[in-house]
């Protein structure tokens, strides 16, 4: 059975989409069999994992809207990518019309069909990663609702790590609504930090007294991250990635501790 993780912060370019697919990447080339799912109606993890919308595949709008036990199954896609590794990622995508079943969330139990859906779909799978939209309103409380731990990024500026605590703190304080009560609050990637910036300095200790050793690691601002996810490749197809490379691997090094199998 897989473990579900909620990738999430409460504000736009936080980083989530990036940290979701290179761990996922990460954590396939160290062998674990990872299924992604792509709960932002932006639908950029769908894109950057290779897959192409022909407008006929389920994705997570038909899963959500379904509101049947186990139905993600019918939504479960290989990505795009040829490396080695890539077998062993699968994807539930997103296209636009995700947006469509945030207007649900007043029926109903609403925020339990994602976990309803993926009752015995995800469990030939390690991890499930959720790529969670920049919000902590519906789509976000379906992925927190299906999910067994939730993960935060940020970046090292005032209004981000601002909303990675609203992430944080949302978490126990909507346990019960969530019908999820063991969820749990696992930790901080810092993304995309420039040390020559004095507030991206600031930023990363005051994270640190913040969320101490929930804190997992810090990842460098790079064009090679920037450049992969442009063109929808895996780190290994990127020249000169050794570096980004080894940072995600760590960082997965860290999300199998912290994420134990189930
Ligand atoms: N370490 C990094 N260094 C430089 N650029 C990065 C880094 N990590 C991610 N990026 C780039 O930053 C941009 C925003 O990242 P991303 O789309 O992952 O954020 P997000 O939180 O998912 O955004 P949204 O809220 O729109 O879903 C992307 O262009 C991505 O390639
Ligand atoms: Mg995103």
């Amino acid at each position: 059975m897989a473990q579900r993780v909620a990738i999430g912060n409460n504000k736009g370019g936080a980083k989530k989409t990036t940290l979701t697919i290179r761990l996922a990447e990460a954590l396939a080339k160290a062998g674990k069999r990872v299924l992604v799912i792509d709960m932002d109606p932006q639908g950029d993890a769908s894109r950057r994992l290779g897959w192409t919308d022909d407008m006929t595949q389920n994705t997570t709008s038909e899963v959500v809207f379904a509101n049947a036990d186990g139905v993600a199954s019918q939504a479960i896609q290989p990505i795009g990518w040829e490396c080695e590794y890539a077998s062993r990622i699968a994807l539930i995508p997103s296209r636009f019309t995700l947006e469509d079943r945030a207007v649900e969330a007043g029926q109903k139990g609403a925020w339990r069909r994602l976990r309803r859906a993926l009752a015995g779909a995800d469990d030939h799978f390690d991890y499930t990663l959720i790529d969670c939209p920049p919000s902590l309103g519906h789509l976000t409380q379906l992925a927190l609702s299906a999910a067994d731990f939730a993960l935060a990024t940020t970046e090292p500026e005032h209004d981000s790590v601002k909303a990675a605590i609203k992430y944080r703190d949302f978490i126990p304080a909507s346990l019960e609504d969530l019908s999820n009560p063991d969820l749990k609050f696992i930790g901080l990637v810092i993304s995309g930090y420039d040390q020559r910036v004095g507030a991206h300095q600031g930023q990363l200790s005051g994270a640190r007294d913040t969320f101490g050793d929930l804190v997992w690691g810090v990842v460098p601002e790079r064009s090679t991250i920037v450049n992969a996810d442009e063109y929808a490749q895996p780190l290994c197809d990127v020249k000169d990635s050794a570096e980004v490379r080894a940072v995600f691997e760590l960082l997965a090094e860290r999300f199998i501790k912290e994420v134990p199998a189930a």
